[in-house]
């Protein structure tokens, strides 16, 4: 990966990440690897984990990495394979919750959360939740989020978090990813002082499966956009920097683009609005 911080060495470090079988996460993860981190991987599909696992033993044998699974729009099983990995792990070093999707049609998961809603933030929320424990254990450890530059165009509406009125597919979107920031900055304020960072970005628009199975107009879109959109070693540039650059060890609450921190949105910035957020989350978790 070229722009590399050559400072940047994972020797020894515990790293879970999901959605390392696609995209930005699997290169992400490749060059994790390569920086010395023993991987543990969330994934849902067995086929394309033990793929993503052989890949990684190829390019990085010395370390054992692992794959757990689960389909991350169920938050019992968010709990679970939190629970098997915190069982697995009495220490964790980095976090990177970047598992998401977009939806055409509003769906509902069996939990009754709206699809966004449950992939692209509860599972980040749970997860870190679930192993919070473990990372304050590692200290100085690391939370990184995959967000996205969409977050600029979303509206909040605490009242309608889960776009149950005049739902818009890419507006959705636009909040679960508004959502991933907003949480990013009430982890760093709940997390202060335990050696714990944690920060978001923006990897660019790039070329991956994004999209490919939200079915309808909107997919075809993307396609098409995606022509001209960046590889995925370009987007998950800002990914590794955050989990291993020096620059970053002491930033918190951060939302990045390109390796620099840029100011997200307003409505990202309303920390009242985020501690709302973050109690109906958690509600609806379970979690107390
Ligand atoms: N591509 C972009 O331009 C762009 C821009 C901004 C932000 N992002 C964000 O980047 C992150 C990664 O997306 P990507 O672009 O790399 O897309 P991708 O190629 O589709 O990869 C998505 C990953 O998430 C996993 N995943 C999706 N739903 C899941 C579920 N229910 N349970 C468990 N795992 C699940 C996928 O697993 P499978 O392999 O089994 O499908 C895959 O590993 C997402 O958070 C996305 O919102 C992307």
């Amino acid at each position: 990966m070229k722009g590399r911080d050559l400072s940047m060495n994972l020797e020894g470090k515990v790293c879970v990440i999901t959605g390392a079988t696609s995209g930005i996460g699997e290169v992400g993860a490749q060059e994790l690897a390569r920086l010395g981190a023993r991987l543990v991987l969330v994934a849902r599909d067995r086929a394309r984990g033990e793929a993503t696992l052989a890949r990684l033993r190829a390019l990085a044998p010395a370390a054992a990495h692992r794959v757990h699974y689960a389909d991350l729009t169920r938050i019992a099983e968010m709990k679970r394979v939190a629970a098997e990995i915190a069982a697995a792990e009495p220490r964790i070093d980095l976090l990177v919750n970047n598992a998401g999707a977009l939806f055409t049609a509003r769906q509902m998961t069996s939990d009754g959360l709206e699809m966004h809603f449950a992939v692209n933030h509860m599972a980040y929320f749970v997860i870190t939740q679930a192993l919070r424990e473990r990372l304050v254990a590692a200290g100085p450890a690391r939370v990184v989020s995959t967000a996205s530059g969409a977050h600029y165009g979303a509206r909040l509406d605490l009242d309608d978090l889960q776009f149950a009125r005049g739902y818009r597919a890419f507006q959705a979107y636009q909040r679960s990813k508004l959502y991933n920031v907003m949480w990013t900055r009430e982890v760093a304020r709940r997390f202060a002082g335990t050696g714990v960072t944690a920060n978001c970005f923006h990897p660019g628009f790039v070329a991956t499966r994004y999209g490919d199975r939200s079915g309808g107009f909107l997919s075809w879109g993307v396609r098409v956009a995606k022509l001209f959109a960046i590889p995925s070693e370009k987007g998950a540039r800002t990914l590794v920097y955050l989990a291993a650059s020096d620059e970053v060890a002491d930033v918190t609450g951060g939302y990045f683009y390109k390796c620099r921190q840029m100011t997200p949105s307003a409505a990202a910035q309303d920390d009242t609005a985020a501690r709302r957020l973050w109690d109906e989350t958690a509600r609806l978790a379970g979690i107390g």
